[in-house]
């Protein structure tokens, strides 16, 4: 959940460090420092409380020329946020310095082991002792300290370290935890994540676990396996730009990755249908496979989960296989009943959570075919599954999600329709039309975009609340379900989103007049039921905003604010109404003075349990 980046070359790095630390913050951003080697110097090492921009102040016009360093951005896990637990951590001699991304689950008895044999700790993080380890290890090649390191080791890492009589090299690997390496002339880059080292090159290496790197200066790269046997692993080439990763103008991510949608909705689309036939060639299931699916399992965690209830109603209404969704930390501690004839989705945006790639893993185990719907190339869970179907969303910055979601909403609608074709359930025609219709989708959030005036008259209904809740029915709840984590996690405000039906089972006891209400109301087979629920929650006070189709003629006489959205065919709802909440959501947590890029709290990827 920590930023890494790590640059050996002939140029001084301080720079590139610290704007590739910038560019990772939305990993971790409690804590940020940096190591650089100078030959003449040994090792200047900087850290700090907080966030980037601190670093770069600490950091200030020190004259650093070294041409060698790592940085890291901290979520921690292990000693609360402070400079002494900020990496790089070094070892006694001081001339180690590590930057470390996981957690090492044994890191207690090594530390005993470590202490009693006479090394001295300063930190309370589980990290420091990869340092320790390494001074243990080494005999002067930092690979072999770092190969017999890592035998120890328990848990999950990407550690990337450097040596003071080596300014010349960077040494990484990885254990169920993300890295990427690459290289041009004069120089290579290692990173916990693409956009750190994108602008130095466009081809890349996702090293597999195990696998030590060695980065040299002169832009070489050596790959070696656990025996010490050089590998040349495979390189990948990676389609987008810098510029995607910049803000290019925007407020914040959150309100540029917004704004994206149309675009992602497009290209997520694009090709999937030819002749009234759904295309999705990653799934490589023959008929044979997709007629003895007896049960479809879609394994997510937050937002991504919120995608695959969503789509389960499209998945059943379509194909008629009885489809469950599962939070993927619940899912790989029980007993879930998977054979070979389940199909399992595991859907994550990160491709690296560490909940949902073990829960892939058990689903593996019991002999389940498994895809991926995911928006990162080379992330793990693209190495764990069958298949992959990559969501469009292009590089996601804020740390809420927003058109990674849409895109994953937009892939499994697709794979909904697939299924339902390939079980005989959908006509060709049909295919057509849905497919049509959802080619307006673009269109139709550029509407919704392109005047927010109501969403933020009704944002102003929930500024000073402290609690908010979101109803709905069908589609419509399970949307609510995602609007309330938007608001929660970004804006603070307690959220909390129900099935319209079930309120009077309970929640109804918390409605008055300080309970804003968010009501998806759209066009729906249950759209007065809708009415008559919204009626009862007005009736004890309650504000209610309604998210309504446009020519809605009772949304204006029963509720307080109403936002009208385009009409689209109540299987497509999720896709237009989620934006409204997105935006709603933002616009609540500007009014409060929060950081929407960077709530407090969260990190982009849960790499940890
Ligand atoms: C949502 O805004 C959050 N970023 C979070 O719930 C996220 O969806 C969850 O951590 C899962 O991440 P993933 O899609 O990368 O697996």
């Amino acid at each position: 959940m920590c930023g890494i980046v790590g640059f050996t070359g002939s140029t001084p790095c301080k720079d590139i460090l610290l704007t590739g630390l910038s560019l990772l913050e939305y990993r971790g951003y409690d804590s940020a420092g940096i190591a650089i080697l100078d030959g003449a110097r040994g090792m200047d090492v900087f850290r700090v409380k907080g966030r980037v921009e601190g670093l770069v102040k600490l950091v200030g016009n020190t004259p650093l020329f070294g041409t060698t360093g790592i940085g890291h951005t901290r979520w921690a896990t292990h000693g609360k946020p402070s400079e002494v637990n900020a990496h790089p951590h070094r070892d006694c001699t001081g001339k180690i310095a590590i930057v470390h991304n996981g957690i090492i689950e044994n890191f207690s008895e090594l530390r005993t082991q470590l202490i009693e044999q006479g090394h001295v700790f300063i930190s309370e993080t589980d990290s420091e002792v990869i340092a320790h380890l390494l001074e243990r290890a080494y005999e002067g090649d930092m690979r072999v300290a770092m190969t017999e390191t890592i035998a120890q080791l328990e848990g999950a890492y990407t550690i990337v370290a450097v040596h003071a009589d080596h300014p010349d090299e960077i040494v990484a690997v990885r254990k169920s935890s993300p890295l990427v390496v690459g290289c041009a002339e004069g120089c290579a880059v290692v990173a916990s994540d693409t956009p750190a080292l994108i602008e130095v090159t466009r081809d890349v290496v996702f090293p597999d676990d195990g696998v030590v790197c060695v980065l040299h200066s002169g832009g070489t790269v050596d790959y070696f396996d656990g025996d010490g046997v050089p590998v040349s692993p495979e390189t990948v080439h990676i389609d987008w730009s810098i510029d995607e990763a910049k803000l290019g103008g925007y407020e914040d991510f959150m309100d540029k990755e917004i704004a994206e949608q149309p675009r992602v909705v497009r290209d997520t689309l694009a090709g999937r249908v030819k002749d009234g036939r759904v295309i999705i060639d990653e799934l490589a299931l023959t008929a044979e496979d997709i007629a003895a699916i007896d049960r479809v399992y879609i394994i997510a965690c937050g937002t991504s989960y919120h995608a695959g209830l969503i789509a389960k109603n499209l998945i059943e209404a379509w194909s008629r296989i009885p489809c469950d969704v599962e939070v993927a930390s619940e899912f790989r501690y029980r007993d879930p009943i998977v054979s070979p004839s389940t199909l399992v989705i595991a859907v994550s945006q990160s491709g690296e959570t560490a909940d949902t790639v073990e829960a892939v893993q058990l689903a593996r185990t019991h002999g389940a075919r498994v895809f991926a719907i995911t928006n990162s190339v080379g992330s793990r869970i693209t190495r764990e599954s069958d298949g992959v179907i990559y969501a469009q969303a292009g590089p996601e910055t804020c740390v809420a999600a927003t058109k990674s979601f849409l895109a994953q909403v937009v892939a499994l609608t697709l794979v909904a329709l697939y299924l339902g074709q390939a079980r005989g359930h959908l006509t060709c025609a049909q295919v057509r039309m849905f497919y049509r219709e959802m080619q307006r989708l673009p269109e139709q959030i550029t509407a919704i975009l392109d005047d927010t005036t109501s969403i933020e008259h009704a944002a102003e209904i929930i500024d000073g609340a402290t609690s908010a809740l979101f109803i709905g029915r069908g589609i419509g709840a399970t949307t609510c379900y995602e609007g309330a984590l938007k608001l929660k996690e970004i804006s603070y405000v307690h959220a909390e989103a129900f099935a319209a039906g079930e309120i009077k089972h309970g929640p109804i006891a918390l409605v008055d007049e300080a309970m804003p209400v968010v009501a998806l109301m759209i066009k729906s087979a249950t759209r007065d039921k809708m009415v008559s629920n919204i009626a009862e929650v007005r009736a004890r006070g309650a504000k209610v905003i309604g998210i309504a189709t446009q020519g809605d003629p009772d949304a204006e006489h029963i509720c307080d604010e109403v936002i009208y959205i385009p009409a689209v065919r109540e299987c497509f709802s999720a896709i237009t109404a989620s934006v409204v909440l997105q935006v709603l959501a933002r616009c609540v947590a500007k009014t409060r003075g929060c950081d929407v890029d960077k709530p407090r709290n969260l990190a982009k990827s849960v790499t940890v349990e």
